[in-house]
């Protein structure tokens, strides 16, 4: 399980030197410049009456550990976990629950997240309710006796609706309930939820972590033992463990997040810009505009308005001519990497969801996601103008 990160000296760095010196940095054996990959299943015992830190690699890795230890001190928690995917970390959370619980939801979370509490968890006896979280009547209105559970994503995906993390964590710690934040948009140099009070921080570390669409991977971070012990049973009962040589990929990416996120966020706002007075543009969703309306909460939990812009070109017709004509962006299901990322929700991440929820929640069949990537954004802005126009 990961060290106890309040205590490690790099603690009290700012951000961008503890993304660089996180403590294994340097291999202690070697000097080596960057964690080696322990590529071992399991370690030879040299005592069988003394413990050793590692015996089998699905409980504990050294490369592993690195990375454990690394997001735990990014996000200002104590333990750290890696798992083979960003639903992988958001299951093993969800295994904390027992049959009859509740968890109530913010409505318009990530697909996936909703397949497992819609389909799977119910199977459990586990139901969710879904609420717009940006409303804290609805939320107390969802408490039952049997609640367990409250589940944000803040900024959501893909409308970018904000909800006040320290308001919710602070009802739900008077109910005694769990709060987990899925901070895969924001990633822990723009928002670290641990100070909000969350009591699970979850990423899909695939998007901006890792940086470069060559990952799937997921972390999750806590801030109390209890739980951390918790969630290391999970992790090693359920082996949904990341293999150590992605670990060692997602360190890599992580060196240059904040450069990254920097640069990404500086073409986010310019696109959101341009977007919002494009004549073939209806909506722009971007918590950096003056006019939307969660800005000034989001400002005050977060350093930065992220990479990730929503837009409504009115209909299915164009939003299709704009994802075939577009010659800068990958279309794809997923976001958060160098290369800028365009989707459709209506088809890719929220498929699975009936239209009439999905128009409810204000993805409609116009609606596309730009993930800003690093190239020039004046290229990025004529290239899309091209795929606007008719
Ligand atoms: C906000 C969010 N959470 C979780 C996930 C799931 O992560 P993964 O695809 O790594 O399993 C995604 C994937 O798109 C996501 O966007």
């Amino acid at each position: 399980m990961a060290g106890n990160n309040n205590k490690s000296p790099h603690a009290n760095r700012q951000f961008a030197t503890k993304l660089i010196h996180f403590g294994a940095e340097i291999d202690p054996r070697t000097g080596a410049s960057s964690v080696p990959i322990y590529q071992a299943s399991t370690f030879h015992q040299f005592s069988l009456d003394e413990p050793q830190e590692y015996n089998y690699s699905r409980w504990g890795n050294p490369t592993r550990q690195a990375l454990e230890d690394y997001i735990a001190l990014l996000e200002g928690g104590t333990h750290g976990f890696a798992f083979a995917s960003g639903m992988a970390a958001i299951s093993a959370a969800f295994m904390l629950l027992s049959a009859g619980d509740h968890v109530i939801c913010t409505e318009d979370v990530y697909g996936g997240t909703y397949r497992l509490l819609n389909s799977i968890m119910t199977r459990m006896n586990i139901e969710t309710t879904f609420v717009d979280m940006t409303d804290l009547d609805q939320l107390k209105a969802a408490h039952k006796p049997n609640t367990k559970v409250v589940y944000l994503e803040t900024p959501s995906n893909p409308t970018l609706k904000i909800t006040n993390i320290a308001q919710v964590t602070a009802w739900a710690k008077k109910q005694g309930l769990l709060t987990i934040l899925d901070n895969t948009f924001m990633t822990p140099y723009h928002q670290r939820p641990i100070e909000f009070g969350v009591d699970i921080v979850l990423h899909s570390a695939t998007k901006f972590l890792g940086g470069h669409s060559d990952v799937t991977a997921g972390l999750a971070v806590v801030a109390d033992d209890t739980l951390g012990n918790q969630l290391m049973q999970v992790q090693n009962v359920l082996g949904t463990i990341l293999g150590v040589y992605d670990c060692w990929l997602l360190m890599r990416g992580m060196k240059t997040l904040q450069t990254r996120m920097e640069a990404h966020e500086i073409s986010a706002r310019r696109l959101a810009d341009w977007l919002s007075s494009h004549p073939f543009v209806d909506k722009v969703y971007y918590p950096g505009l003056p006019n939307h309306p969660g800005r000034e909460i989001h400002e005050k939990q977060s350093k930065g308005y992220g990479a990730v812009v929503s837009f409504d070109v009115g209909s299915e017709e164009r939003a299709k001519q704009v994802l075939g004509k577009v010659q800068i962006p990958l279309v794809a299901v997923s976001l958060g990497a160098v290369e800028s990322i365009l989707s459709y929700p209506a088809l890719m991440s929220h498929a699975a969801m009936p239209r009439e929820v999905r128009l409810e929640r204000g993805i409609t069949d116009g609606l596309v996601r730009y993930s800003v990537g690093l190239e020039n954004i004046d290229d990025i802005i004529e290239d899309l103008d091209q795929a606007l126009r008719d």
